[in-house]
């Protein structure tokens, strides 16, 4: 009952001198790249058919046990939109999951990004900022997001906000491919969060610990709201993983969303055509040196 009547928690936000002062480059370089990373982590859910920008709109793929939930008005509109943050104030939010104007925690279906280098995440709010017409100033408004009684619960008990980094984040060296490959799958792209246990035992800041890292099983929605996709076993288990796959198969199935085997991968694996192929190869590297895990999950065709 308390939980209820409390809601989303509120936290006291501390922004660090550097915060306040940050002035992210807006250069082309930084502004590819951010709209790279962009189209991967941030379109999906913020994008909306109707007004053909990032104005938000209606999650139906969401679990319904999370309630309505409507993703936010992130293009540059000083009011309706994010216009009026500063490089400091989205660089706190994306990394936290607070609101550093309100301390208000935006919940769990909304990722962070605890483990991006700090240039990523500079060229991302360099995106922000730029002329992508997408972006552009719109007043488009959903309504606010009803957050259940399990989402209330968990942002209070499961899933809490994250600290900001107490020390620089720094991509690997791209020579190191197991270590790119890590910082790709884990830090990036967050293959886990999907491919893992359950979404509710997600742990961000360190996330080989996570319940059943990497082997697959969580159920997902389709676009429609209704039908369960699992997701899949992507250890190098022979029999229920993807040790039996070549280098070229997983490139196919991770950028192109060809299914080993032959069809098509169903959302919401959708193609990650941003990724280049030495980052995808790296991913597999990695993948080599996760523990294994039989689990065999019963895929989207055989499921419904
Ligand atoms: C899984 C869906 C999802 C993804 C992916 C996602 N968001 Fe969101 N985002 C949401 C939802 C839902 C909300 C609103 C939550 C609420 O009502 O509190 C939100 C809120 C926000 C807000 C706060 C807006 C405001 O006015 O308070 C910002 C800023 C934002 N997102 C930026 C981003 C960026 C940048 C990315 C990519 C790095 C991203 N989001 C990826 C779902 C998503
Ligand atoms: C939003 C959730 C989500 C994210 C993020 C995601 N996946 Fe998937 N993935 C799925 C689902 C669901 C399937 C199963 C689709 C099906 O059965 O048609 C899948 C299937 C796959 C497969 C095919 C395995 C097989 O044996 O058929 C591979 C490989 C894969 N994902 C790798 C990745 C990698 C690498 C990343 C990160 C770059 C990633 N996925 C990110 C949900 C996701």
């Amino acid at each position: 009952m308390y939980i209820q009547i409390k809601g989303v928690p509120k936290y006291p936000v501390v922004m660090p001198e550097q915060l306040k002062t940050l002035k992210v480059p807006v250069d082309s370089a930084h502004v590819a790249e951010g709209r790279r990373i962009g189209s991967m982590l941030c379109r999906a859910c913020h994008y909306s058919p109707e007004t053909q920008k990032l104005t938000g709109s209606h999650r139906t793929d969401i679990p319904k046990e999370f309630g309505e939930i409507y993703s936010l008005n992130i293009t540059q509109d000083q009011t309706h939109g994010i216009g009026s943050w500063t490089d400091g104030e989205l660089y706190y939010f994306l990394r936290t999951g607070i609101r550093p104007q309100t301390g208000q925690y935006v919940p769990p279906f909304m990722p962070k990004l605890p483990r991006l280098s700090d240039d990523d995440l500079h060229s991302v709010i360099a995106w922000l900022r730029s002329p992508d017409p997408e972006l552009a100033p719109d007043t488009h408004e959903y309504p606010p997001t009803q957050a259940n009684f399990l989402v209330k619960l968990l942002s209070n008990i499961a899933f809490g906000p994250l600290p900001l980094p107490d020390q620089p984040i720094i991509e690997p060296d791209t020579s190191d491919t197991v270590a790119l490959g890590k910082y790709v799958a884990d830090g990036l792209a967050a293959c886990y969060a999907c491919h893992s246990a359950d979404l509710k035992t997600l742990n961000d800041l360190e996330p080989e610990k996570t319940p059943g890292f990497y082997g697959g099983g969580t159920v997902m929605l389709d676009i429609d709201g209704k039908t369960g996709v699992p997701t899949a076993n992507i250890t190098m288990d022979k029999e229920s993983g993807i040790g039996n796959l070549t280098e070229q198969q997983f490139v196919d199935a991770v950028k192109y969303g060809k299914k080993p085997g032959g069809g098509g991968l169903h959302y919401p694996m959708i193609p990650h055509t941003a990724l280049t192929d030495t980052e995808v190869k790296a991913i597999f590297a990695y993948l080599k040196t996760v523990p294994v895990i039989n689990n065999r999950v019963p895929r989207y065709q055989e499921a419904n």
